[in-house]
C-alpha cells in the first residue's frame, strides 16, 4: 500500500525517531509500503518518518525507480565509519521543489538489521553512500536543507511560508 509522504515543515520530520525493538510483521509491512511509495514517487530512498512513522527504518534503491534491482531495507541503521568528502546535488521527497548541493562523506559503512532481524553491514560509495547518509539523517530529524547555505535556506523558508499562506497543497 502506498503511503502519504509528509512534506516540510511537518513536525514529524524534525523528530528523532525511536529504535525498533523487534522486527515484527508490522515493520515488514511498513518496509514493503515504503518501497512501493518510494518507487511510485521516483525516489531512491525513503525513511519511515517521511510516511509518518517515527521509527528507525530506511529503504534505499539507487537503481530505482526504473530498474528496482537493489532494494535495501535497514532497521536501526547506524553509520559506523565514514571517509572522504563529496559534494552532490540532493533533493528529497519531503522537500518540495528544491535541489541543492550538499557536502557529505564520500564513503560510509552502515550497520543495522535486515527484515529477518539479522545483523548486516553495508559498505557504500558514490550515490549509495550519499543516499544512506541522507536517509539516516531523517531518523535524527535532519533534512538536507539543514545542511545547505543559510541564504538558500532563508529563501526556501520564505517560499514555503508563502505557499502555506496561499493555501497551496504541500
Ligand atoms: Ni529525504
Amino acid at each position: 500500500m502506498q503511503r502519504k509522504i509528509l512534506k516540510y515543515p511537518d513536525p514529524v520530520l524534525k523528530r528523532k525517531a525511536e529504535a525498533i525493538a523487534a522486527v515484527t510483521p508490522e515493520v515488514r509491512q511498513l518496509a514493503e509500503d515504503m518501497l512501493e511509495t518510494m518507487y511510485a514517487s521516483e525516489g531512491i530512498g525513503l525513511a519511515a518518518p517521511q510516511v509518518g512513522e517515527s521509527i528507525r527504518l530506511i529503504v534505499v534503491d539507487v537503481t530505482g525507480p526504473e530498474k528496482r534491482e537493489e532494494p535495501l531495507v535497514i532497521v536501526n541503521p547506524e553509520i559506523i565509519c565514514s571517509a572522504g568528502e563529496v559534494v552532490s546535488d540532493e533533493g528529497c521527497l519531503s522537500v518540495k521543489e528544491l535541489r541543492s548541493e550538499v557536502t557529505r562523506a564520500e564513503t560510509c559503512t552502515v550497520r543495522g538489521l535486515d527484515l529477518d532481524g539479522n545483523a548486516v553491514e553495508i559498505e557504500a560509495e558514490g550515490m549509495k553512500s550519499v543516499c544512506l547518509q541522507h536517509e539516516i539523517d531523517h531518523l535524527d530529524g535532519v533534512l538536507f536543507i539543514d545542511r545547505i547555505s543559510r541564504l538558500k535556506r532563508t529563501l526556501y523558508d520564505a517560499k514555503v511560508r508563502k505557499w502555506i499562506r496561499l493555501g497551496r497543497k504541500l
